[in-house]
């Protein structure tokens, strides 16, 4: 072995001997997280579902309530509104699935976004899935839904994303009605 072949042979050993130490250090770390996220306190489970009531919500109006830090559009649309998305071709959809936590699995039809049978209860994440701004709402954007201005993102009464860069439609979380005019979101 050359004297220049004996000088690398050390430093590999060395390089190796560092990363494995410092991998080993890493785990140590990564332990503590992991057991707390295991155990949640009980603030955290408590802020994990929240009750909103949607008595004062008239239809054509919608709230914006906050949840685990993010906004969440709950949206009584109109009549006009729920035929509108009821009338789009799953073809025409960039995105195909519904995006629905409370349906996964399931196509994005207007029936598999909403809330209610009737199609009345629109709750979406108001999260922008291209980087995350806050679209606006209230019949915003060319399909009448919302419009995030960030960098043109069109989302149709459904909440269904239709030109723009966002990838994917907005996302709605766990909810369901607790009696009639009580959603509860997680
Ligand atoms: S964040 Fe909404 S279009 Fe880019």
């Amino acid at each position: 072995m050359s004297h220049a072949e004996d000088h690398e042979g050390t430093r590999r050993d060395f390089l190796y001997y560092a990363t494995a130490g410092a991998g080993a250090v890493t785990a140590g770390a990564a332990v503590w997280p992991l057991v707390n996220q295991m155990n949640p306190s009980a603030d955290v489970k408590a802020l994990s579902s929240i009750l909103v009531d949607v008595s004062g919500v008239e239809v054509g109006t919608q709230i914006s309530v906050m949840f685990l830090g993010k906004p969440v559009f709950i949206r009584r649309r109109t009549q006009e509104e729920i035929e509108a998305a009821r009338e789009v071709e799953l073809s025409e959809l960039i995105d195909p699935r519904s995006e629905n936590a409370n349906k996964p699995g399931t196509d994005a039809a207007d029936a598999n976004r909403t809330l209610d049978e009737t199609g009345e209860w629109l709750v979406m994440m108001g999260v922008c899935t291209h980087l995350g701004c806050v679209p606006l709402g209230d019949g915003a954007g060319e399909f009448n839904g919302w419009f995030c201005p960030c960098h043109g993102s069109h989302y149709d009464t459904a909440g269904r994303i239709r030109k723009g860069p966002a990838p994917e439609n907005l996302h709605i979380p766990l909810a369901e009605f607790t009696d009639a005019t009580t959603i509860k979101l997680g």
